[in-house]
């Protein structure tokens, strides 16, 4: 079982101030519900690639999401072709340009976008997350406050269709955006919705009932060169507070070197990862690795949420050889072996034996568990990377009776590399041994 946040901390990292990273142990965790605007959820994430239809099509594939709506040429969209794939309150966008020859730039529905920048943008990173898209009451509001606050602003506040709702774009880190979106009161934000001029698409196109069983954005890692000018840039504008950190002498591995820090908005529902790499350590940082391989600071990793993970994983696996994903290597036996006494509480033995089947890791913190697995990076290059997970516990009621599960339930699996990496070294001394016996008996 992994270490639990103590209350007799000697330091904390404050909420709305300065950053100051001070470790799992003295991490003191408090909900100051210090947003400076107000963030109702993740709204999507768009990818930028050189052609959307085929990359949209690896992904409905590979993690069960059927595409619901597009914007392009058949739509009167001259600009850029994007397509949504929606799987219940998760939405991926992929987005690329279309020839500057016929490109009719009031015919674009993403406001925002700039071919150039498209250009520069997947020549430098591959395939990478350009927004990560919250939802929030008033994107015009939203981006005048952040700005003020000292948010580098990207794209100013647009008003879409017939004041169906507003987009903006400020910075975020590397070249990601923070997109704000807001829709105006007087239309329902229905399945159907997501931006005005997007069109669903129909049967033919798309096989709506695709389902693997993921339903939503947990959090959106993000790596960078530095945490702290990042984390202090961040909480400056947003208000978002720390909701959780560790640092490689946490994770408690020679290998690992990174530090790491969570924000969170007020309802801890836009959870914000943030990676620095740190150097000195045996082995390259992973970190360090993602970033020369992406040129700088982007997206690392997306984690989604599963209603049922083992549904999911087998639906997954399945696909893993014929256009899905592949999955990291499963760890050795030895960590199953002790995952009973880790989680045997919480798990049943046949649950187990699924975890260790599919190649599921599990975690907990003091509120509750997380069964997580990693993909291979998605495209060319060691960067970007799914992860698939399942929160268990924390559940709560809010004021209208209905039940939910508190935010971070279970933690990011800070365990993991410990956990990992002990029963790594289990299992080399256990191959050791029974190398030995074998030459003794022959
Ligand atoms: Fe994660």
């Amino acid at each position: 079982m992994g270490k639990f946040p103590t209350t007799s901390a000697t330091a904390t990292a404050s909420a709305t101030t300065g950053f100051k990273l001070v470790g799992y142990n003295n991490f003191v965790r408090a909900n100051p519900r210090s947003d400076f605007f107000s963030v109702k959820r993740f709204h999507h994430v768009e990818f930028w690639c050189g052609d959307a239809t085929n990359t949209s099509k690896r992904f409905s594939w590979g993690l069960g999401m059927p595409l619901v709506a597009k914007s392009d040429l058949s739509t009167g969209n001259s600009v850029h072709a994007s397509y949504l794939l929606r799987a219940v309150n998760l939405q991926f966008l992929f987005t690329a340009p279309y020839s500057a020859c016929i490109s009719a730039p009031s015919s674009a529905t993403i406001p925002s976008f700039s071919a150039s920048t498209h250009h520069s943008f997947t020549s430098t990173h591959g395939l990478a997350v350009r927004a990560v898209g919250i939802e929030v009451q008033d994107a015009f509001s939203a981006f005048s406050m952040a700005v003020s606050r000292g948010a580098k602003p990207v794209s100013p506040p647009v008003v879409l269709g017939k004041n169906q709702a507003a987009l903006a774009e400020v910075h975020l880190y590397g070249d990601v955006v923070l997109r704000l979106v807001s829709y105006s009161n007087s239309i329902e934000t229905g399945p159907d919705c997501f931006l005005p001029g997007f069109e669903p698409v129909n049967h033919e196109m798309s096989y709506q009932e695709l389902d693997y069983g993921i339903r939503r954005l947990d959090h959106a890692v993000g790596n960078v060169p530095e945490l702290r000018p990042c984390v202090e840039y961040i909480k400056t504008f947003t208000g978002f507070h720390e909701f959780a950190e560790f640092t490689t002498e946490d994770v408690g591995t020679a290998d690992s070197g990174l530090n790491s820090v969570v924000l969170a908005n007020n309802d801890e529902t836009v959870l914000l990862p943030l990676n620095e790499p740190v150097h000195g350590t045996k082995r390259k940082s992973q970190i360090q690795t993602y970033l020369e391989h992406n040129e700088g600071a982007g997206v690392q990793h997306l984690a989604l949420v599963s209603e049922d993970i083992f549904r999911t994983l087998r639906e997954m696996r399945k696909r893993s050889g014929v256009g899905g994903f592949e999955f990291m290597p499963s760890p050795p036996p030895t960590y199953y072996k002790n995952l009973k006494s880790r989680a045997g509480d919480v798990l049943t033995d046949e649950q187990i034996k699924e975890c260790e089947e599919l190649g599921i890791l599990v975690d907990r913190d003091d509120q509750g568990t997380l069964l997580q697995i990693f993909t291979k990076p998605v495209g060319d290059r060691p960067t970007i990377f799914i992860e698939i997970i399942q929160r268990i516990g924390c559940m709560l009621k809010d004021e209208d009776g209905n039940v939910f599960q508190k935010g971070g339930c279970g933690g990011f699996g800070k365990g993991n590399f410990s956990e990992l990496f002990k029963s790594i070294e289990e299992f080399e001394k256990m191959l050791e041994a029974k190398r030995v016996n074998e030459a003794a008996a022959a």
